[in-house]
């Protein structure tokens, strides 16, 4: 039962050990690799130390013994941690080797995610706090950080590299299994930084292609209540909706935030409810933000702004 309890916090969409991806099913394998061999040596040194206990004094010699540790406490270690070396070097993967063609730019903010998708002949997309990958391709990503550093993990898709300001690292992830997993950061960034995730979706290529078409565009103009009250507000000067006034740089680009799966970077549901609580409680939600709650408004103008911004699909 507790053995069964334990295994069951080894799968789901944030699980090393549920890989969904080239990299994290070798870095599995070297897990478990380590694990049985650790537990077989554990094993093999209590039972020497029980037999040692056991047996009453003088049955061995001094040479016997001088033998034993020097196969058991040189050799042996040495050879098991040579070959350990040897075998986990050969099967890391290839953490910088080429992608083949698309590039995400993933820059970590003060708690939330810029994305950008430069494909290999197409225009750049911006986008924020999710990211999809077509399955069964070599994705190159180029993490950055605008403030401190962060460190972008994927656990389902590989191993884990740090966001540092001022330069660019490279980490390629080959997805091969489609399906919506849960990316963290996982380096301390500040008050917020266990609240700063976001969703992973592994999509097939066609539909990939498509959706990224879809991203690339602009939305209409609307007329709604909602609408008005985003530019009204403010909202603008810190999000980007394309296709309207709203041209802000400093927080998330809104532009599709309907056809995101969560609020807040991964924290939320994207549904409306949600939506007019982050814009209400921003500081209550997400401490540290560099967004201010919107506390100012009522209950039914939230709403309205939530269900503009449900409408960008
Ligand atoms: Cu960003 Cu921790």
């Amino acid at each position: 039962m507790a053995c069964a309890l334990a295994l069951a916090g080894c799968s789901g969409p944030q699980s090393a050990l549920d890989p969904a991806g080239d990299g994290a099913d070798r870095l599995a394998l070297l897990f478990w690799v380590m694990l049985i061999g650790a537990a077989v040596i554990w094993a093999a040194t209590l039972a020497l130390a029980f037999f040692a206990a056991r047996t009453r004094r003088g049955r061995f010699d001094e040479r016997a013994g001088s033998a034993l540790i020097l196969w058991g406490g040189a050799v042996f270690p040495t050879v098991v941690l040579t070959a350990l070396l040897t075998y986990g070097l050969s099967i890391t993967p290839d953490l910088r080797g080429p992608g083949d063609g698309l590039k995400i730019a993933v820059s970590g903010e003060q708690y939330w995610w810029r994305v950008r998708y430069q494909p290999k002949d197409g225009v750049a997309v911006e986008s924020a706090n999710e990211i999809r990958v077509p399955a069964g391709e070599r994705v190159e990503f180029m993490l950055e950080a605008a403030d401190v550093i962060h460190s972008f993990w994927i656990p389902s898709l590989g191993g884990k590299v740090d966001m540092i300001p001022g330069r660019t690292n490279r980490l390629v992830l080959h997805a091969t299994r489609p399906g919506i997993y849960r990316g963290v950061c996982a380096e301390f960034c500040g008050r917020s930084h266990a609240l700063m995730a976001f969703p992973v979706v592994v999509m097939e290529r066609a539909e990939f292609d498509r959706w990224l078409a879809e991203q690339a565009g602009t939305v209409n103009v609307s007329t709604s209540r909602g609408a008005e009250l985003f530019l009204a507000q403010g909202c603008g000067a810190c999000h980007a909706v394309r296709g309207t006034e709203a041209r802000g740089i400093v927080g998330p680009d809104l532009t599709h935030f309907g056809g995101r799966g969560t609020v807040g970077a991964g924290i939320l549901d994207n549904i409306r409810e949600n939506v007019a609580r982050f814009i209400l409680e921003t500081e209550l939600i997400k401490p540290g933000s560099r967004m201010p709650s919107y506390s100012m408004l009522t209950q039914e103008e939230a709403n309205a702004i939530a269900d503009y911004l449900g409408s960008l699909q």
